[in-house]
């Protein structure tokens, strides 16, 4: 059995990780494969939107931590580059990416669901950052997205303790968008999917990467950005089709994503 399944459910790609032996702890092969896998999806133009889940009572439960032990300073610099570029990847990739957290989301795995776009989660679910009771801090950008997210005190808070908070808690420090029943949580995040899958995607790839400048810019220029890429929408078959549609009273407009 593979331990990343991909499989194509209409617009959506869905991805789950399956090492349950280890709660789907990332190791170097399991990030290479689940690169692979997220190739597949951008490769496809029929893929508009992502979903990342896990097996079993895990969603990742962090790093694999028998994998990191024995390194040393330049063999984990090394280590964590994979896990920071697979999040970066994640983060900027066009294509929206949905986080369906269905159980222990530690670590190096809540640091995979904080590069994506969107993070539902399963009332089951459990997440934090645990480094620190291991003697080390995240690294694969941990302290640097979770305090973006959820704000700088919380994040401090949960990165010194080491805790683990609930789904609820979670959700009420926005660090999940909503929580579900956990045999509501795939149906969720497809409905999410569904969504966004329905809208011209060239409209909702340029909105990704307008909300991802907001991180990296101040407001002017954040703004010359968006307007750069609102009005580049002008030249698409889709903003005739969109607007078009509106003023002859159409209510489902079929996208081309031209
Ligand atoms: C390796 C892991 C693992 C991990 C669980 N396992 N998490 N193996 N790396 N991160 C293994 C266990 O050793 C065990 O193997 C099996 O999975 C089941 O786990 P249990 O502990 O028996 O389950 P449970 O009692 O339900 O406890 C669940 C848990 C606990 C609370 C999630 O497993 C746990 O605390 N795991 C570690 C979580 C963690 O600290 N993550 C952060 C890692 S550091 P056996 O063989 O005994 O069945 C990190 C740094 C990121 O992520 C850096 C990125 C560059």
């Amino acid at each position: 059995m593979s331990d990343v399944i991909f499989e194509k459910k209409g617009h959506t790609a869905v991805i789950t990780v399956n090492r349950p032996d280890t709660l789907n702890a990332l190791c170097e092969e399991l990030i290479s494969h689940i690169n692979s896998a997220l190739d597949a999806a951008e490769n496809d133009q029929d893929i508009f939107t992502v979903i990342i889940t896990g097996t079993g009572k895990a969603f990742i439960a962090g790093a694999d931590i028998g994998e990191m032990y024995e390194k040393d300073r330049e063999g984990i610099r090394k280590w964590a580059r994979l896990g920071c570029d697979l999040n970066a990847r994640i983060e900027s990739m066009s294509l929206p990416v949905i986080a369906a957290i269905n159980g222990y989301a530690l670590g190096g795995g809540l640091e995979l669901a904080l590069a994506c776009d969107i993070r539902i989660a399963s009332s089951t679910a459990r997440m934090g950052l645990p480094e620190t009771g291991l003697g080390v801090i995240c690294g694969a950008g941990g302290t640097q997205r979770l305090p973006r997210i959820v704000g700088d005190g919380i994040a401090r808070e949960m990165i010194f303790t080491a805790e683990k908070i609930d789904a609820q808690r979670a959700l009420s420090i926005g660090l999940v968008n909503r929580v579900t029943d956990p045999e509501a949580l795939m149906d969720e995040a497809l409905a999410v999917c569904e969504a966004i899958n329905k809208n011209g995607q060239l409209a909702v790839r340029a909105a990704k990467r307008a909300v991802n400048a907001s991180r990296d810019t101040d407001i002017h220029d954040g703004c010359i950005f968006e307007r750069e890429a609102f009005s580049s929408l002008f030249d698409t078959e889709d903003q005739k089709l969109g607007m078009g549609g509106f003023l002859a009273g159409e209510k489902n407009v079929r996208f081309k994503n031209k």
